[in-house]
């Protein structure tokens, strides 16, 4: 038996969850229900990643403390673990008294090896707030080409590199003040040391740890040319910040990146003290094989970093580091703070089946650092023609005939009852096998085609058998018995093979079928006998409406329709006033006159059309839900007054970046609003 200790990336708990976040927790989800159906000890837990100066600030611009924002944003974690049944042992936070121990005893041990130095390092640093200046929060113009408003770190326009210090008239993102040089002295860990270099080289070399793909990245790193060694790493930032204290070292707080991957063994040693295991014992037990599942922007961190700290203060260093690629939606990109448009929340809240997304995203997965992409029609054409039309249809097709005509008894299997089933339980029993590699490897989508394949071709059987004949004729009432127990012997294997995947569905299906639970891989041998449950239908086919709403814009605030008004009390045509602003919010709004430069209908969409606007030498797509009221013709070269700083959205068929302002109630349409002539395209409303 198998002991594993599996973590999954520590998400920032500035914000709900992602689809990027829900990905990686179903691919580790599919795995460790694998190793569980396998009968191994597993030991799952996440953890929210607290610390930093983004929290930090988001905290104070909200008006609440770190721990205030942290907290709200981990209350909400449970609803999207238990949406997507990820079935994590235990989730915790990096800023927990077991983190401040554990990160305090790590940094103490690598300081006492010999491998943290002291120096002073030239920073910017903004006199307004009293604080330094990390280059994401400095901007100017960039040193050598002179374009303006760019980052500290890297000019977009010309793509040179440079130190925040050589911006020209550079000022604070935070305050717009300008930054003065500030010294202060930084702990740094000696990745540089020959001892640290020689360990990593000998971990990246460990055949099997890594993906090949990322043991040549990190070896990259760790060799670069010229024979430069690693540089060491500045692993302290200075208050204010949100982060552990340096021990003995006032005002020194830890980088949020040392703590954040001790997080995993925080995590570990909370649940352990919950569950009543030895923490100690577990985490250094040779025998345990310490996993972590992350996405490749964070490659660096984990195969240099971390177990070069685990090492050095005596720890057992990591087994596997498993990197995935990068989910896009419809092909874009998403961004790190925005997200997509996908929504997990909003997915789950249309009443979406949670296990639809984890088979699609199983079936797109492999063991590569590939990217995998969303797509709507892929989606719905896989769920609908795979689980429902191949796998639920075969239960579907028998279980009605075994419950109507045969008391729920299902035959006992014998092999070679019939032709067709009999070669199919033969190819059954070798797919099971591959199947089981497949999993091991992560290579859910090799899985997933096997499990489809065999779905096929005992469906074929079926058709060939045809029950639904057999069952008119009161002399093939024995053969009808026979095929139909046959069908459902079959769907139960598929029922386990599908398990890691489908745990709802499964537990739902075992039910039925009276397996006992939890289901074990061992299981396949174990052919189905005695009485079932009536069939209560297992799962629905996607509805192509779900997708449309959930790429669509949110629901419009109806114009003086407070959020919590209640619908009823309210007279037609007199909408309820919202709450009373200031103007310093109406100010927040930058809504301009843009000019329709094409409008047309989307196809796929009975609300949207897709403007493109001008405001004033800058082009928009916008998507608007005017369809029903306007012609897309009688649309172009009209004004109209589009909210111009709304984020933008991306949409099942596009982004859309920013909203076309209408007037208009339930009962007599929609009116766009428009501004009187001589007003020209990207002028302010204010
Ligand atoms: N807090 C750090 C991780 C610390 S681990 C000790 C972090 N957080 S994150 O919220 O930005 O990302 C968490 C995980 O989500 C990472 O593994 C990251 O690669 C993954 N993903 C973020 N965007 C993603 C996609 N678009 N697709 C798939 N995974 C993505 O980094
Ligand atoms: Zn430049």
């Amino acid at each position: 038996m198998r002991r594993l200790f599996v973590t999954t990336a520590l998400p920032y708990a500035n914000g709900p969850f992602h689809i990027g976040h829900i990905m990686e927790y179903i691919q580790a989800d599919v795995w460790v229900r694998f190793q569980r159906m396998q009968g191994h000890e597993v030991h799952f837990v996440g953890a929210d990643d607290a610390h930093g100066a983004p929290i930090m600030l988001k905290a104070e611009a909200e008006g609440l403390t770190p721990e205030q924002l942290v907290a709200r944003i981990t209350a909400d974690r449970p609803r999207h673990l238990n949406g997507f049944h990820i079935s994590f042992d235990n989730w915790h936070s990096t800023d927990s008294a077991e983190n401040v121990e554990l990160s305090q005893n790590i940094y103490r041990a690598l300081s006492a090896a010999g491998l943290v130095r002291r120096e002073p390092v030239e920073q910017f640093f903004d006199p307004v707030k009293g604080m330094f200046l990390a280059d994401r929060y400095v901007k100017g113009e960039c040193p050598k080409c002179g374009a303006k408003d760019q980052y500290g770190d890297a000019c977009e326009v010309c793509g040179s590199v440079y130190a925040p210090t050589e911006l020209r008239e550079p000022r604070s993102t935070l305050t717009g003040a300008t930054p003065v040089r500030r010294v202060s002295d930084h702990y740094f860990f000696r990745l540089s040391d020959p001892r640290c270099v020689a360990f990593l080289r000998e971990w990246l070399a460990t055949p099997g740890r890594l993906q090949p793909q990322v043991a040549n990245k990190a070896r990259e790193w760790l060799e670069a040319k010229g024979g430069e060694p690693l540089a060491d790493w500045d692993i302290s930032r200075d208050a204010p910040y949100f982060g552990i204290p340096i021990p003995d070292a006032p005002g020194k707080y830890l980088y949020v990146w040392l703590d954040a991957p001790i997080g995993y063994l925080a995590s570990l040693k909370h649940y352990c003290a919950r569950t009543g295991r030895d923490f100690q014992a577990l985490l250094a037990d040779p025998r345990t094989e310490q996993i972590h599942f992350i996405g490749k922007d964070i490659i660096y961190f984990h195969t240099l970093f971390w177990p070069a700290m685990l090492r050095f203060s005596g720890h057992k260093v990591p087994d596997h580091v498993w990197v995935h690629g990068f989910i896009t939606v419809s092909g874009a990109k998403m961004s790190k703070s925005r997200g997509t448009g996908l929504s997990p929340l909003r997915y789950l809240e249309l009443g979406m089946n949670p296990e639809w997304l984890r088979y699609y995203i199983a079936a797109k997965l492999n063991a590569n650092v590939e990217d995998l992409d969303f797509n709507p029609d892929d989606f719905i054409a896989r769920v609908n023609s795979d689980l429902v039309g191949k796998y639920v249809n075969i239960a579907s097709r028998a279980a009605g005939f075994i419950t109507k005509r045969f008391g729920g008894e299902v035959l006992p299997v014998e092999a070679g009852r019939s032709a067709g089933t009999a070669a199919w339980l033969a190819l059954a029993e070798a797919a099971g096998e591959r199947i089981r590699g497949h999993y091991e490897e992560r290579e859910f989508g090799k899985a997933m085609r096997e499990i489809m394949e065999l779905a096929d071709r005992m469906n074929e059987a079926i058709d060939r058998e045809k029950p639904w004949e057999l069952a008119k004729d009161p002399a093939q009432s024995r053969r009808l018995h026979e095929v139909c127990s046959d069908c459902l012997e079959a769907f139960r294997r598929l029922t386990l093979l599908l398990a890691p995947v489908l745990p709802h569905t499964a537990g739902r299906a075992a039910a039925m079928l009276g397996l006992p639970l939890p289901l074990r891989w061992s299981q396949l041998r174990e052919p189905l006998s005695g009485r079932i449950q009536p069939y209560e239908h297992l799962m629905q086919r996607v509805d192509p409406k779900q997708l449309e709403a959930l790429f669509e814009l949110p629901a419009p605030e109806k114009p003086g329709t407070a959020a919590a008004a209640p619908a009823a009390a309210q007279a037609p045509g007199t909408p309820r006033a919202a709450a009373r602003i200031g103007i310093e919010d109406f100010a927040k709004l930058d809504l301009r006159v843009a000019k329709v430069l094409t409008a047309e209908a989307v196809e796929g969409s009975s609300k949207l059309l897709r403007l493109t606007l001008d405001l004033g030498g800058e082009e928009r797509q916008v998507f608007s839900g005017i369809r029903a009221a306007y012609e897309p013709q009688a649309l172009v070269g009209r004004l109209v007054i589009v909210v111009a700083n709304l984020e933008p959205r991306r949409m099942r068929f596009g982004v859309s970046e920013g909203m076309v302002l209408c007037a208009g109630d339930d009962t007599s349409g929609i009116y766009l609003l428009s501004a009187d002539s001589g007003a020209a395209p990207g002028m302010r409303v204010t």
